[in-house]
């Protein structure tokens, strides 16, 4: 169920194969990658391929005001914030004051400070401050919290909003739960299952980051 070694290597290969074939050279991003490597931030950024995958969602759904829950050193930020028009505005929530700090150098190196809101500190406590609505959410900060966020994007977010999770497969983990994160993923799932106020699906993903998957759903 796991990913083993042989597979994530070609499952690697083939992302920068993908990489190579679809996705422009991008300076910005490169640098923020390597920004978040000199400052010690974990690779946890989503994926190239994934971030132009965000990217493309947010410009099919003709995305103004976008809410992010995790932001790191703002990767997915940068490609979320460049689906915008100019007078958009991605709104982002980041716990931790060191990574939101990395974040906004790499804004600003991207071109990009003026359309992002870097909210620091618990999104639980920042959550409730917010006015919507919101076109498209992307949640992918703590996972305990998922289901909670879930409802959040949905209170925020009008008939049409896209809201997008991360990390809901984990390798397989969230069948056989243990461990914080994941059972955050499956009581949101559990409420999913109850939830008449969004259509949903997941695609489980393989990749460069290993087995995983994203939740998509659409606000009815
Ligand atoms: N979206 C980013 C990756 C986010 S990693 C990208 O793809 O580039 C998850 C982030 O969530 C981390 O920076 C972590 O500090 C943050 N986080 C963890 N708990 C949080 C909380 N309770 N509120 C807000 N952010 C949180
Ligand atoms: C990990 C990956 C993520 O995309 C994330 O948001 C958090 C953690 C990980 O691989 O540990
Ligand atoms: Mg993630």
């Amino acid at each position: 169920m796991s990913d083993s070694t042989g597979d994530r290597d070609v499952w690697s290969r083939v992302d920068r194969y993908l990489e190579t074939a679809l996705l422009p050279e991008d300076p910005a991003l490169a640098q923020a990658l390597a920004r978040n490597a000199d400052e010690g931030l974990p690779p946890i950024d989503v994926s190239p391929a994934q971030g132009r995958f965000l990217h493309l969602l947010a410009r099919i759904a003709g995305a103004r005001r976008i809410l992010e829950i995790g932001t790191l050193g703002g990767y997915s930020t940068i490609q979320l914030a460049r689906a915008l028009p100019t007078d958009g505005v991605v709104v982002t929530c980041e716990y931790s004051p060191d990574h939101a700090a990395v974040a906004r150098a790499n804004l600003e190196q991207a071109g990009l400070a003026e359309r992002v809101e870097i909210r620091v500190g618990p999104a639980l406590e920042t959550l409730p401050t917010l006015t919507g609505p919101f076109d498209l959410v992307f949640v992918d900060a703590d996972k305990q919290n998922n289901a909670a966020y879930l409802d959040h994007a949905i209170r925020l977010g009008r008939p049409g909003t896209v809201i997008v999770v991360d990390n809901v497969v984990r390798g397989g983990r969230l069948l056989t739960g243990g461990d914080p994160q994941v059972e955050g993923s499956r009581r949101m799932f559990a409420a999913l299952q109850r939830e008449e106020r969004v259509e949903a699906t997941a695609l489980q993903t393989v990749g460069a980051k290993g087995y995983d998957g994203f939740l998509l759903a659409r606000v009815r």
